[in-house]
């Protein structure tokens, strides 16, 4: 499984490069997190602050053709990159099982979009 942590400004055009090789499949989630940095100070008049939550998007993609990890990696990589601190991260990890739960349709039966 190909998991994603990137800048949500940056999920349209992720998504979007991931279509184009092929990848449909993804569970979003918005999510919160730090990386190295442990987040942003400020200094203002009344002090520093610090957000040590800032708002990340989390992709998740079971990727059945195991070809397909490395491009989806690059893909990811190039669309959600900034170069700026806080672009995120990427985990790839394996999958015992990855079971869908509506039947096949018997062979020859089966449209495209299905
Ligand atoms: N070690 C980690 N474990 C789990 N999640 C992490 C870890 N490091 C970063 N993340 C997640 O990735 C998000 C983005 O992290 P970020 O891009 O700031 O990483 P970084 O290592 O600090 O790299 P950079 O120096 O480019 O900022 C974090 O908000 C957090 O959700
Ligand atoms: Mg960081």
């Amino acid at each position: 499984m190909v998991t994603a942590i990137i800048r949500p400004e940056k999920l349209q055009n992720v998504k979007d490069g991931l279509k184009e090789i092929g990848i449909n499949g993804m569970t979003i989630t918005h999510v919160y997190g730090r990386g190295k940095q442990g987040g942003l100070k400020f200094t203002t008049r009344a002090g520093e602050i610090v957000v040590d939550e800032l708002e990340k998007t989390k992709i998740e993609m079971v990727i059945e053709d195991d070809s397909l990890v490395d491009k989806a990696v690059d893909t990811i990589v190039e669309y959600a990159k900034t170069g700026k601190p806080g672009d995120g991260r990427i985990i790839v990890t394996p999958v015992e099982r990855f079971v869908r739960i509506r039947p096949e349709p018997p062979k020859g039966e089966q449209k495209p979009s299905e």
